[in-house]
């Protein structure tokens, strides 16, 4: 395992973005530019974030009392989150659509640079209920991201990737506004998408630390942050695909993001682990007419921006995995003569989202007569791909082949193994080296 990972060359190549000393990395056959050393990302300052929720609160009370989907409050909510981000130098974009009689707005919008082939994208529902201001739900997530685009704005980041931001309508309604944003998306253009993080309810007032168990690269990402913080956090169970992530993940586009709870109970175990009150909701105005600017722990909405922060600096910066990029073992492993099957292993890191449709498994397998030897590809969830069957007629030296394999519907990272068999008496050999290019 040791030297399989000293030579696995694209991992090894990635971290040097990671660590920044350590030995050079072992060249690859595609290495171009050197990868980008990721920035730390700044502190988002809670107050700002603050500011954006007492304004929303505003905002409502002079509506009606809500920021709802056909409701001024919520036109109202569009109009200051993109006056901020236009002062700031982003494009911005309306895109409107109708549902239930009433023209709904999204915003969309793109910090200019970055690879257009590479989007990340972060978005918060901007619409409240009807019957509140919707303060948590999800001014908490709007305000959050807005004040993530803002910084990036002072740091006038020049990440890798193209970032986007978005703030969907109509979610309440049933995901409306994301749902009409993916689906006005050419294919060509959800193509491009590296990830999208959601954000949708992130400072409950008995708040819990919920990362979605989605795209692992981008849960891990989170994972890092509160384990830096020394927060542990849980898996988001309240209801997956019931946020806008979910129109996103439909398309096939790698999403995670974060939550601190909504109308289920916190136990006992997790105020242990949190603090809080046992017994009692993550949000006890969760649509209600109480979800305020009082509706906020600032501890968590200060987390969570922190966690935004993070996410998008560590995700647009980091050094890229690039198509052609190989993965390799070169230790010798025997393959038993007329005996069990054999592996030899070699981990992918640092991708994101799935594997190649034209994904290549090299192997140089040295033997006496090749016709005694079954050959699969083990993906990281265990499913076998078959590469070679035996042939008591082929009876010629060594395999020494390449094999491409529709992998499209599996996670690219993870310990992909070659299992050999040798299923005849007499001949022998071994697994001299294979590798894996994405
Ligand atoms: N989006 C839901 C709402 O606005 C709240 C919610 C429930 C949620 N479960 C979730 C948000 C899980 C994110 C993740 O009513
Ligand atoms: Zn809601
Ligand atoms: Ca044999």
């Amino acid at each position: 395992m040791h030297v399989s990972a000293a030579r696995n060359t694209a991992a090894a190549f990635a971290l040097v973005g990671l660590l920044l000393a350590g030995a050079a990395p072992v060249a690859t056959a595609t290495t171009a530019a050197p990868a980008p050393v990721a920035l730390a990302a700044p502190d988002i300052p809670l107050a700002n974030v603050k500011a954006h929720l007492t304004q929303l609160q505003s905002i409502a009370t002079a509506n009606g009392g809500n920021r709802a989907h056909g409701r001024t409050g919520y036109k109202a909510s569009i109009d200051y989150t993109k006056a901020k981000l236009d002062a700031a130098g982003f494009t911005t974009t309306l895109q409107q659509f109708t549902s239930s009689g009433a023209i709904g707005y999204n915003l969309i919008a793109d910090w200019p640079g970055g690879d257009a082939n590479q989007v990340l994208m972060a978005g918060a529902h901007l619409d409240s209920v009807a019957s509140g201001a919707g303060i948590n739900d999800n001014g908490s997530g709007s305000a959050a991201v807005l004040e993530t685009a803002l910084a990036v704005s002072r740091a006038q980041l020049q990440p890798t990737k193209h970032l986007r931001f978005g703030w969907w309508g109509a979610e309440e309604l049933g995901l409306v506004g994301s749902k009409y944003y993916v689906a006005n998306l050419p294919a060509t253009e959800r193509a491009k998408f590296s990830g999208y993080l959601n954000f949708d309810m992130i400072g409950s007032p008995n708040p819990g630390y919920f990362v979605y168990d989605d795209d692992p690269a981008i849960e891990k990402t989170f994972k890092d942050f509160y384990a830096g913080l020394g927060v542990p956090t849980e898996i988001e169970t309240e209801g997956d695909g019931r946020s806008d992530h979910a129109s996103f993940k439909n398309v096939g586009i790698p999403v995670g993001g974060l939550f601190t709870g909504a109308s289920r109970t916190k136990t006992a175990a997790q105020v242990q682990k949190w603090g809080g009150t046992s017994g009692l909701a993550f949000d006890r105005c969760y649509h209600s007419s109480c979800d305020t600017s009082t509706n906020i722990n600032d501890t968590a909405l200060d987390r969570n921006s922190d966690a935004i922060a993070h996410a998008i600096w560590t995700l647009s910066t980091e050094p890229t995995v690039p198509p052609g990029d190989f993965y390799e073992n070169l230790t010798d492993v025997t393959v038993p003569d007329n005996g069990a099957a054999v592996t030899s292993t070699v981990t992918v890191a640092g991708r994101t989202g799935s594997a190649p449709a034209t994904l290549k498994a090299a192997v140089d397998i040295k033997h006496t007569f090749r016709g005694d030897l079954v050959i699969d590809l083990l993906a990281p969830d265990g499913t076998a791909y078959r590469l070679k069957n035996s042939s008591t007629s082929d009876s010629a030296d060594n395999v020494i082949a390449t094999y491409t394999v529709d992998a499209s519907s599996e996670t690219a990272n993870g310990a992909w193994r070659l299992r050999v068999q040798d299923v005849v008496a007499r001949d022998t050999g071994y697994i001299d080296s294979w590798k894996l290019t994405f």
